[in-house]
C-alpha cells in the first residue's frame, strides 16, 4: 500500500481517509483525484497538502484519458473510490448525475484499474494480476434498502435500493463484483452505515442542525422524524477502510457500523440540548419521497474476520463533533456564503 489513488479525497470521508492514512501508513505516493463538485473542498485538506507524498489532481473520475495518464505516471498499487455523488434529496431532484458520476465512473476506473495491472495488458482473459494490489469501492448500507422494526443489514441482505443515490451505488457494487468475477480483478467493497464528524458538508442531518442552531434557523425534521439511521464517526469508517485493504479477503464484501441506532428527532434534541438551545426551533416538514425508515448493520463479519471494532463512543464523539463545529466557523461560514446556500433556499422554503 505505497503507491495509492485516492478519488474524492476533497469530500468529508474521503479527505478525513487521507489524514488518517498519511498518519498511519508511510507511502510514497497519494494521488487525490477530486472533481471538485460543489460537495469538494480543498480546505478539508489544509494541514497535510505540503506532504511530500501528496498531490492533487483535479479530474473526473469518468475521464478515461486522464485515468491513463496517472495510471501510468503513478504506477498505482491500491486505488480507493470514494468519488461520488452522494446526497439523497438531490438524487430525488437532479438523478443523472448520480448515474454518471457513480456507476459509468466507477466503471471507467475499474476498466483502467483491470488494464494497467493485469500482467497481460490488453488480454481481457488474463486473469493475473500484479502482486499486492488492490481496488476497494467505498460503498453504503443503503444499497439494501430500508428495515423495519426488527432485523440488521448483512452481507448477504439482497440489494434492494429505494433512492436514485442508493441504486447508483448498488449499480456500482455489481459491476465491481463483475469485474471481480470476469476478469478476477481483486476487488473490496465496503458498505458503511451514515457517518458523523468534522468536515461534513452541511446538507447532510448533523452539521445541517448544528449550523441551523449556531443561527437560530429553524430545523427542518422530515415526516415524523422517527425514522433511524446507524451512526458511526468517520475516523472509525477510516480505520475500517484501511483493515479492508490490508486484510480484507479478495472479492469480499464488509458491512461496515457501530450497533449505534438513533432516531433522527434524538439527534436533533441531543444537538439542541448541547448547543443550550430551545425545542422550538424544530420544524416538521413535508417527508423525503421513498424516505427509507430505518438502516442498522450487522458488523459480525468484520469484528470476528478482521479483527476490527469502533473506537469512538457516539456519546463522545458526537460531543467532539458539535465543538469542532464551533470551533470551526470560518469552514461552516466559506461554505455557508458560496454555492450551498443557493441550493439550501431552494430546498427548504420556510
Ligand atoms: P461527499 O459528497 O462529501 O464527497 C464526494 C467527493 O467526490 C467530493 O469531493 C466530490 O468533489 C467528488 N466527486 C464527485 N463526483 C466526482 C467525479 N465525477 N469525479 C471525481 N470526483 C468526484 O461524500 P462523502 O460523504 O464523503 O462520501 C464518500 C463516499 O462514501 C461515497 O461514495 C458515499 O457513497 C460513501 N458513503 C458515505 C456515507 C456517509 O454517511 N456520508 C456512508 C457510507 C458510504
Ligand atoms: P442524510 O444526512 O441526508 O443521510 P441519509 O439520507 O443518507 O441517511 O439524512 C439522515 C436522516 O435525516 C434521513 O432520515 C433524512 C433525515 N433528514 C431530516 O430529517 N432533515 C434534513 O434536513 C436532512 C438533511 C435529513
Amino acid at each position: 500500500m505505497k503507491r495509492i489513488l485516492v478519488t474524492g479525497g476533497a469530500g468529508f470521508i474521503g479527505s478525513n481517509f487521507i489524514k488518517y492514512f498519511l498518519k498511519h501508513i508511510t507511502c510514497e505516493i497519494l494521488v487525490n483525484l477530486d472533481a471538485l463538485t460543489y460537495a469538494g473542498n480543498l480546505e478539508n485538506l489544509s494541514e497535510i497538502e505540503e506532504e511530500t507524498c501528496y498531490i492533487f489532481k483535479k479530474g473526473d473520475i469518468r475521464d478515461h484519458g486522464l485515468l491513463d495518464q496517472l495510471f501510468l505516471q503513478y504506477q498505482f498499487d491500491t486505488v480507493v473510490n470514494f468519488a461520488a455523488e452522494s446526497h439523497v434529496d438531490r438524487s430525488i431532484t437532479e438523478p443523472e448525475t448520480f448515474l454518471t458520476t457513480n456507476i459509468i465512473g466507477t466503471q471507467a476506473l475499474l476498466e483502467t484499474t483491470q488494464k494497467h495491472w493485469s500482467k497481460q495488458a490488453g488480454n481481457k482473459y488474463c486473469r493475473e494480476y500484479r502482486e499486492g494490489v488492490k481496488f476497494l469501492q467505498v460503498s453504503t448500507d443503503e444499497v439494501y434498502g430500508a428495515l423495519g422494526k426488527e432485523g440488521l443489514f448483512t452481507e448477504t441482505t439482497p440489494l434492494s435500493p429505494n433512492s436514485p443515490y442508493s441504486a447508483s451505488k448498488a449499480s456500482a457494487d455489481l459491476i465491481v463484483k463483475a469485474y471481480y468475477e470476469t476478469f478476477g480483478l481483486p476487488v473490496n467493497i465496503t458498505r458503511c452505515s451514515n457517518n458523523y464528524g468534522p468536515y461534513q458538508f452541511p446538507e447532510k442531518l448533523i452539521p445541517l442542525m448544528i449550523h441551523n442552531c449556531q443561527v437560530d434557523e429553524p430545523l427542518p425534521v422530515y415526516g415524523d422524524g422517527l425514522q433511524i439511521r446507524d451512526w458511526l464517526h468517520v475516523e472509525d469508517h477510516c480505520s475500517a477502510i484501511l483493515t479492508v485493504l490490508e486484510k480484507g479477503g479478495v472479492g469480499e464484501i464488509y458491512n461496515i457500523g457501530g450497533n449505534n441506532e438513533k432516531a433522527n428527532i434524538e439527534i436533533v434534541n441531543l444537538i439542541l440540548e448541547t448547543m443550550g438551545k430551545d425545542k422550538g426551533l424544530i420544524r416538521y416538514v413535508k417527508d423525503r419521497p421513498g424516505h427509507d425508515r430505518r438502516y442498522a448493520i450487522d458488523n459480525t463479519k468484520i469484528t470476528t474476520q478482521l479483527g476490527w471494532k469502533p473506537s469512538h463512543s457516539f456519546e463522545q464523539g458526537i460531543a467532539e463533533t458539535i465543538a469542532w463545529y464551533l470551533a470551526n466557523k470560518n469552514w461552516m461560514q466559506n461554505i455557508t456564503s458560496g454555492v450551498y446556500t443557493q441550493y439550501y433556499e431552494k430546498m427548504y422554503q420556510f
